[in-house]
């Protein structure tokens, strides 16, 4: 048993954030982000939050689906920067949607939540317990970004994907990986405790990254847990008619089509108007590309996220 792809929504600010308007408050340039990055733009919040984008995806994919909210069995969202501790944006977006019988939780794997969280759903449709499941990327990263530190601040951008799966039995199969021992490589230690008793000093309040570092890692493991997932089935990443992946970066999604021997017409990308949205960039990308008709049946499909944690995953898909 597996699941299979229902219907997809997305969800972005209403600004949209240029190179040069970042150039007026960070020194940087239009060029230097372009050519380091391949970002163009971003869509960054004014007022829209995780949940309230996390809904608005959530209900483009029932509507793409046909389907109602209170059939929905299972909600689960990936975020890493949600405004709010408590309640979950998942509890947060069953309101919002009417989902009156789901059961909602969120997941924080950084930039790969969105595959832990699909993962999750599988085994639990897998496994009998549910028939279904909405799966919600969603991101307002511009709420722990610090916006006068250029080298991080340029990369980011907010936004929600969704996409809604039911039961079926095409071959899905997964690679999920953590390293606790890098969570030093990118970090965000972001709320200022309220505790009386706490002694301790509040640092590092924002997304903080060794650049470089996470350049190397998403290039290598990237390309080696998807050469894992294939020869698991032996397959090849010929085989594969499309790479749906995390858009960190254009130059990391180019280093891994030529580690992996594969064109970069099999790459789809967003990255370039939407920035890094962390756990909603797969989703909104496999939202878009749906969208496109680029998904037709009978494909092979690979998507990889990679993130703080570290985490990273590969899921190939046959539609
Ligand atoms: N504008 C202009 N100059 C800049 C900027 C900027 N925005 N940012 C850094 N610089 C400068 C640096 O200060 C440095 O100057 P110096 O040589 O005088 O010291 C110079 O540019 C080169 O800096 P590097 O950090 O070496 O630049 P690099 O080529 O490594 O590019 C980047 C930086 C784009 C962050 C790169 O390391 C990268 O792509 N890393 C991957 C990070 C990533 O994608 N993170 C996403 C979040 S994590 C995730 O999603 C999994």
């Amino acid at each position: 048993m597996s699941i299979r792809i229902k219907g997809t929504g997305s969800a972005l600010p209403l600004k949209t954030v240029t190179n040069n308007e970042l150039s007026r408050f960070v020194d940087t340039t239009d060029e230097w982000i372009i050519e380091r990055t391949g970002i163009e733009s971003r869509h960054i919040a004014t007022g829209e939050t995780v949940d309230m984008l996390a809904g608005e995806a959530a209900w483009k994919a029932l509507l793409d689906a046909g389907v109602d909210a209170d059939k929905i069995d299972l909600i689960i969202v990936a975020t890493c920067s949600a405004e709010q501790a408590l309640p979950c944006i998942a509890c947060q977006v069953q309101k919002h949607i009417g989902a009156v019988n789901a059961v909602a939780f969120d997941i924080n794997a950084a930039c790969a939540g969105f595959l832990f969280a699909m993962n999750t759903a599988d085994a639990y449709i897998s496994g009998g317990i549910y028939n279904n499941a909405l799966i919600i990327g969603a991101e307002v990263l511009s709420n722990i970004v610090n916006w006068s530190d250029r080298t991080t601040c340029i990369l980011f951008g907010d936004g929600a994907g969704a996409v809604y799966f039911e039961k079926d039995d095409r071959p899905l199969k997964f690679i999920q990986k953590s390293n606790g021992f890098k969570d030093d490589v990118l970090f965000c230690w972001q709320r200022d405790s309220v505790s009386v008793f706490y002694r301790g000093v509040q640092t590092y309040k924002y997304v903080t990254m060794d650049g470089r570092e996470v350049f190397r890692f998403a290039t290598r493991v990237v390309s080696e847990t998807i050469n894992e997932l294939l020869s698991n089935e032996g397959l090849t990443a010929d085989d594969i008619d499309l790479f749906i992946l995390h858009q960190a970066n254009l130059r990391i999604i180019e280093s891994i089509s030529k580690r992996l021997g594969v064109d970069m017409s099999k790459f789809p990308t967003n990255v370039e108007r939407l920035g890094n949205t962390s756990s909603a960039s797969i989703p909104l990308l496999v939202d878009e590309v749906r969208k496109e008709g680029r998904l037709k049946e009978g494909m092979r499909i690979v998507l990889s996220g990679f993130g703080a944690g570290l985490t990273y995953s590969a899921c190939l898909m046959e539609l």
